[in-house]
């Protein structure tokens, strides 16, 4: 008798998959159907489509890879994870669950960033929680004469962060220090800083399955404090931004007003907010008061790893 598997003559474990994952699948927006075959393309290392182009059955150990992902999927498990990688603007990065999945929603801030910054300029650039280093990096590599430090306080988000920046040959122009956003950079030590920090309030309703697998650093503020990490933000910004300089942050849905009012109070000029594809208020920029400088010739900046 044939095993079982996609492919003439077995019974079909995507159709099976199907049925378990409807639940975790609707939850997470996608298509049952959809995801099994993602789900499918992942165990077998083929594409999405594979198990169309299949005469035989399924070799046994793709078969238990496959059922081994359909349970994790269907327990929430992003998919990003299960795959190890997930596209961000035009780049791929690993991922795992040491760091946020990077969100389309956060690509508005990589366009605005880019629309500041000339790809000649030095631009000497933070990125205040890095988690894969997905901002940092996709900047970067925009910014050919830009150079950049990410900031996470998270071991472990750090050493993804490290391989990425391995892989997309940015290591000699991206440092990576494990850190408490600005405390450690120099009174006007940078151009520009970029930001998505944690924003979820504890009990707010998230998308199926990312509270009980994305880090909980990387997506709760305090308890009652939803501004928390912008305020540790705006207070130090304004001290390590050179005249001129400027501030991008990600703000969750609804919280630009709160957000633009705190940096106004930090001394700082709002520039404006953007909306996401989604369109929600996503992006908030600011300004630090001056002209830029005269910049020096050689260059140097405290953190480094
Ligand atoms: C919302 S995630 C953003 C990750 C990545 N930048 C992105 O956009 O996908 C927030 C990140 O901030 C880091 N973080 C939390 N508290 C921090 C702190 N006090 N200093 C630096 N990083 C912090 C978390 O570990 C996490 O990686």
């Amino acid at each position: 008798m044939a095993a079982a598997g996609p492919g003439r003559g077995g019974a079909d474990p995507l159709a099976a998959a199907t049925r378990r994952l409807a639940a975790a699948a609707a939850a997470g927006g996608c298509a049952p159907r959809w995801l099994a075959e993602e789900l499918w393309r992942i165990a077998g290392g083929g594409d999405r489509a594979d198990h169309r182009r299949r005469s035989e059955p399924a070799r046994p150990e793709v078969l238990a890879r496959f059922q081994g992902l359909v349970a994790r999927a269907a327990a929430g498990e992003p998919l990003a994870y299960l795959e190890g990688r997930c596209g961000f603007y035009d780049l791929e990065f690993e991922v795992g669950p040491e760091v946020l999945v990077p969100r389309p929603d956060s690509e508005c801030l990589i366009d605005w960033a880019l629309e500041r910054a000339a790809p000649e300029q030095p631009l000497r650039l933070a990125d205040l929680g890095t988690g894969s280093g997905c901002l940092l990096l996709t900047l970067l590599h925009h910014l050919p004469a830009g150079r950049g430090i990410g900031v996470d306080r998270s071991r472990e988000a750090l050493a993804v962060a490290r391989r990425n920046r391995e892989r997309l040959g940015l290591t000699a122009r991206a440092r990576l220090l494990l850190g408490d956003w600005l405390e450690a950079f120099a009174d006007r030590s940078l151009d520009a800083i970029v930001a998505n920090p944690p924003y979820v309030v504890p009990g707010e309703e998230l998308g199926f399955g990312v509270a009980e697998h994305e880090p909980p650093l990387a997506l709760f503020t305090p308890p009652g404090r939803p501004l928390a990490c912008y305020e540790r933000i705006l207070a130090q910004a304004p001290r390590v931004l050179r005249p001129g300089g400027w501030l991008l942050l990600e703000v969750g849905a609804g919280r630009a007003p709160a957000v633009a009012a705190a940096g106004r109070a930090a001394g700082l000029r709002l520039v404006g907010t953007r909306r996401d594809l989604g369109g929600v208020e996503r992006a908030v920029l600011f300004e630090r008061a001056g002209p830029p400088p005269q910049r020096p010739t050689s260059r140097s900046s405290r953190p480094s790893t």
